[in-house]
């Protein structure tokens, strides 16, 4: 037991500690970018300064400008281009993509995502990745995992979070073409946040997501191709359920981003008022005109149909998937070419999960092939995923009052996008998360975190 007098004691060493002591300065670092890509407009910019205090930028500009502030740590990023941290509006960070036989379905439990998420989240970041929006997890996984990050506690971007997917019963999200009894073992808190059946189960679901913590709401409002027995064309939910689901996110300020691969599917969830479609694989004329006109962002994942058709056999794809995949991959490619050229809103998302964590930004290549410029691309990844996630002030572009999240590639992406494939250096919010760079006066600098392996990705 401790004593009245050690209890003093100790009460006054709290006290002690408590008194504010002068607070330290945030540290600053000047950054010279050989190249400089914003996140706006189409060109870099060469020699450009860039002064980071604490997590923020605070100037940027032609390095002949831009002083170095007496004691700055500086990095000297001169041999590349430097662009802002990437956005991925479309990661399943719980989810791992060298496996996806059924079985699986009955073996992992929530822990086993929850080991995935930690390792995917690093292997994000090290990719130049510093935000993400993660768009379906059990329950609520992806919301603990965006505090355990912004705690420090582990390496990670950026989360914008959504729940589970919301599916009507025997939808993209649900467990199918089972025996009833085997659909009784989804976990029941599962069922509760992400199974809803007309406009007041959808109310409820939604409003219960939100009271958990979730930043985003997924609905599918079409079948899908990793799942059973409800073809990516079929549309899933009514619209007054699809209206229901939008108008108590946004509501609560939350924005909706739905599944969608069948053209119907599309419409409804455009007509509902669907911040952004997701995939839209199978998008007829009448869907880019309605997109267009609602001004719904598209967020499709191009390049998953490579790898899952490529590894079909080694990552034991379940033959409906095969054939499903089939049926979307290539015909999704020249839809988003056709949607591109007719002028819907493009933000960079790669559904990352179905294939590999860390390779997001192999989707670049696809994109230019079927129709960005490399700036349109790059932008569609910073600045204008940015704006689909409400984000603009915060994130998406090298500008002041931005946090300070920076990546360097060397190579000049505006020629090649695929140089964003080897991210050379990673800072997020000031910090240094990883350098291949040498001999810079950089790593004790910029307040690393903690130690780590930097050949993870
Ligand atoms: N999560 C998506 C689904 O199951 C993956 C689609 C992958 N294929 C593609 N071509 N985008 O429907």
């Amino acid at each position: 037991m401790m004593s009245i007098k050690s209890l003093t004691v100790g009460m006054a060493l709290l006290t002690a500690c408590a008194i504010p002591s002068v607070e330290a300065a945030a540290p600053v670092v000047y950054v010279r970018a050989g190249r400089l890509f914003d996140g706006t407009g189409e060109t870099a910019k060469n020699n450009q300064g860039i002064v980071v205090e604490g997590e923020r930028i605070k100037a940027v500009g032609p390095a002949a400008e831009i002083t170095i502030p007496e004691g700055a740590k500086v990095i000297d990023l001169s041999s590349t281009t430097v662009l802002p941290g990437l956005i991925d509006c479309h990661t399943h960070l719980g989810s791992r993509a060298d496996n996806f036989d059924e079985v699986n379905k009955f073996k992992r439990t929530p822990f086993t995502s929850g080991f995935a998420a930690v390792v995917n989240a690093r292997k994000t970041l090290d990719a130049g990745f510093t935000t993400v929006r993660d768009l379906g997890s059990r329950p609520f996984m992806a919301v603990d995992l965006r505090e355990a990050i912004n705690e420090g506690f582990i390496p990670g971007p950026r989360i914008v979070a959504s729940g589970p997917a919301i599916s009507m019963t025997g939808g993209h999200g649900d467990l199918n073409k089972y025996s009833p009894s085997v659909h009784m073992m989804m976990y029941p808190e599962e069922r509760d946040f992400q199974i809803a059946d007309g406009v007041d189960q959808v109310r409820h679901v939604v409003r219960a997501q939100i009271k958990y913590g979730v930043d985003v709401i997924k609905i599918n409002a079409s079948g899908g191709v990793m799942s059973r027995g409800d073809p990516p064309g079929s549309p899933q939910f009514s619209v007054d359920e699809l209206i229901v689901a939008v108008k108590e996110a946004h509501a609560l300020g939350r924005k909706v981003a739905a599944h969608a691969h069948g053209a119907l599917g599309i419409k409804n969830a455009v007509s509902a008022g669907v911040d952004s479609i997701e995939h839209g694989s199978l998008i007829d004329d009448e869907g880019i005109r309605a997109m267009i006109d609602h001004g719904t962002w598209l967020v499709s994942d191009i390049y998953n149909d490579d790898y899952l058709l490529g590894r079909a056999k080694e990552i034991h794809l379940p033959q409906e998937s095969i054939d499903k995949e089939r049926e979307v991959g290539q015909v999704q490619r020249e839809n988003f070419a056709k949607c591109v050229k007719a002028g819907v809103k493009i933000a960079f998302g790669t559904d990352a999960g179905v294939y590999p964590h860390g390779d997001n930004a192999k989707q670049f290549a696809l994109m230019v092939r079927y129709g960005l410029t490399p700036a349109q691309a790059i932008r569609s990844a910073t600045s204008r995923a940015a704006e689909l996630l409400d984000r603009s002030n915060q994130v998406g572009s090298v500008v002041p009052g931005r946090y300070a999240d920076l990546i360097a590639v060397t190579g000049d992406p505006l020629q090649d996008v695929t140089v964003l494939e080897n991210v050379a250096f990673v800072m997020k919010g000031g910090r240094i998360h990883r350098s291949d760079l040498t001999a810079t006066s950089h790593s004790e600098s910029a307040g690393p975190e903690p130690k780590r392996r930097t050949d993870s990705r």
